[in-house]
């Protein structure tokens, strides 16, 4: 039997996928793979037609642990399992539609955009804290810890809980990185965090019906207009779920476009003289190296899809990094092209469950580029080779360790 020839687990393909996906797209557009026991999806149209209309239900994240566990950790994990029972990506609709109806008040834009003078402090503090340096590591020093503290600020945190809301983000992330829940480690660190943040969301909530603020879980205590409501269970859980959701993808778009925009000079330099072109910049940077590379989802009813028909159950994985450099809908797609004028990327989804985040993500983008663009100056790269993380979804850099000649104001 030949091997299978698009494995994206192979480390060059986690180096860099997107050849691989540009076979696929060319040979097998639509194609069983026997690692992912699902069929991959690379094509643009096929993606977005998808998460648009056809008949789709989410897919839980596959939780069973290796035979043998000690019985206290199938406990933990099965109370991690329960947290995640109010996740709007992983609820279909009745369910999914009360919550996003609710969640979409609650995360309204005006919140949004109150928030940019506090992400400007909190991206200034961190730039601040880089002077003196010889070399920074850019996703230690600023990609993970802004969008955490973003978060945080964001659900009402207090300022001495971001140091803890920062290290339940790291433990998630790494809890999720490993697929084969084989570490015992990890599980009980995600274990204690879910029970720590249940604690502080708790606490929270008793602070905030006494006196509600302008933040997030003031917001989950309102009922809407329509007097929709959601418990104190769901209140938990959607704060774990945002602060995840809104963690490593964040991170991984500050490390994914800082190391772009150093790859691409000309780029670069772009960004610097016109911080006009800002907004398309960060949308272009999310498609050129998406910080989400794919999204699940299972057919609830037989569907054919360009020539190949598939039942009822099939499991998808609709790859949106492969989509995001289809030729067919962008032109020149391998090209960081921060002016791009026309780009419907993926990176986001699209359709129902298209990210709760997104404006935030954008704002954090901006903040984020356009503040290192105006004071880290002269980067260059120490290291020359990348070491990515070893998932194919979650596209991001392990480190990214930078030289500059000074930080201004
Ligand atoms: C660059 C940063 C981000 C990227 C690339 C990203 C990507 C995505 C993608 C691809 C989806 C769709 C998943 C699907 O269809 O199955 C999604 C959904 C979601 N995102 Fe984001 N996201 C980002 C930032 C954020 C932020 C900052 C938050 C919140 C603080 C957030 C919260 C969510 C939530 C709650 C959903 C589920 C929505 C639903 O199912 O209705 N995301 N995100």
């Amino acid at each position: 039997m030949s091997a299978y020839p698009y494995n994206l687990f192979a480390p060059e393909a986690i180096q860099n996928p997107y050849p691989v996906y540009a076979r696929m797209r060319r040979e097998a557009p639509v194609v069983f793979d026997p690692n992912f026991h699902a069929w991959l999806l690379t094509r643009h149209e096929d993606v977005s037609h998808i998460l648009l209309h056809a008949a789709t239900n989410t897919v839980p994240p596959p939780l069973d642990l290796p035979p043998g566990m000690p019985e206290h950790l199938v406990q933990m994990q099965a109370e991690i399992a329960e947290s995640m029972k109010y996740w709007l990506a992983l609820t279909d609709p009745p369910e999914h539609t009360r919550l996003r109806r609710f969640m979409n008040k609650a995360f309204k834009p005006a919140l949004v955009h109150a928030m940019r003078p506090r992400i400007q402090e909190i991206c200034d503090h961190l730039i601040d804290n880089m002077r003196g340096k010889d070399e920074i590591e850019l996703i230690g020093d600023l990609a993970f810890p802004l969008p955490a503290m973003v978060i945080a600020d964001m659900l009402g945190f207090p300022k001495e809980d971001r140091l803890k809301l920062a290290a339940w983000a790291d433990h998630m992330v790494d809890y999720f990185a490993d697929y084969t829940y084989s570490q015992v480690h990890l599980i009980e660190n995600m274990h204690r965090t879910i029970v720590e943040m249940k604690r502080a969301v708790m606490d929270l909530v008793r602070l905030r019906r006494q006196e509600p603020r302008e933040d997030l879980i003031s917001h989950m205590l309102t009922p809407d207009e329509a007097g929709l409501n959601i418990n104190e269970e769901a209140m938990v859980s959607i704060s774990i779920l945002l602060l995840f959701a809104g963690h490593e993808t964040s991170m991984n778009m500050i490390g994914n476009g800082v190391l772009a925009l150093l790859h691409n000079p000309d780029q670069y330099d772009l960004l610097k003289r016109e911080p006009g072109i800002l907004e398309s910049a960060v949308k272009e940077i999310l498609r050129y190296d998406s910080p989400v590379q794919y999204t699940a989802r299972n057919l609830s009813e037989t569907t054919t899809i360009g020539d190949v028909t598939l039942e009822a159950g099939s499991r998808l994985f609709l790859m949106l990094g492969a989509a995001n450099r289809d030729p067919e809908v962008f032109t020149d797609p391998d090209r960081l092209d921060l002016g791009r004028a026309v780009n419907p990327h993926l990176a986001l989804g699209q359709g129902k469950h298209f990210c709760l985040g997104a404006p935030l993500a954008q704002l954090e983008g901006e903040i984020a580029f356009s503040t290192f663009c105006r004071r880290v100056h002269d980067v260059e790269k120490v290291t020359k080779t990348e070491s990515w993380r070893p998932s194919p979804n979650l596209r991001g850099l392990k480190t990214l360790r930078l030289r500059y000649s000074r930080i201004t104001d």
